[in-house]
């Protein structure tokens, strides 16, 4: 699988320690950076990420900040990005059976590296559910759908 990777200064030192995690897994990895601990903003990274899924260059998604939720709020504004925060493996699994979720978002501040191998691991082995899972993924997308009709927002 390709999997873009991303995050801020706060998911920094996991991101660079995930890399050779997710090579050695059998996955191409890109890294969309931040590239060291300087104070930047998460959603640069999360846009940059998603664009990759969407366009299909990667097939996944990895985003890391403090505790996932600001990379998965910018994610989801993404047409096509299905972002799930996860943090046990409960979540991780769902995410990938229930949601079709294409973007993983971890908390640095939450996890330990060792779970967030864990996670990654599961969501990636996961199989998408069975068709109760596909309509309503499906119902996510048209919302998305009646929100971008010609560039406007309308009413769904
Ligand atoms: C950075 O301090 C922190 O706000 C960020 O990494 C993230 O947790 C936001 O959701």
């Amino acid at each position: 699988m390709k999997v873009a990777i991303g995050s801020d200064h706060a998911g920094y030192s996991k991101k660079r320690d995930l890399m050779p995690f997710l090579l050695r897994e059998g996955h191409e990895v890109l890294d969309e950076g931040c590239y060291d601990e300087e104070s930047c903003d998460y959603p640069d990274f999360a846009r940059k990420v998603t664009e990759r899924v969407r366009r299909g260059v990667a097939d996944r998604g990895i985003l890391i900040c403090g505790t996932g939720i600001g990379m998965a709020i910018a994610a989801n504004k993404v047409p096509g990005i299905r972002a799930a925060v996860c943090w046990n493996s409960k979540t991780a699994a769902a995410a990938a059976e229930h949601n079709m979720a294409n973007v993983l978002c971890l908390g640095s501040r939450m996890l330990t590296l060792v779970q967030m191998k864990r996670l990654i691991r599961l969501w990636i082995e996961t199989p998408f559910g069975p068709d109760r899972h596909r309509r309503r993924v499906g119902k996510i997308t048209a919302i998305e759908r009646s929100f971008l009709c010609c560039g406007k927002h309308h009413k769904p």
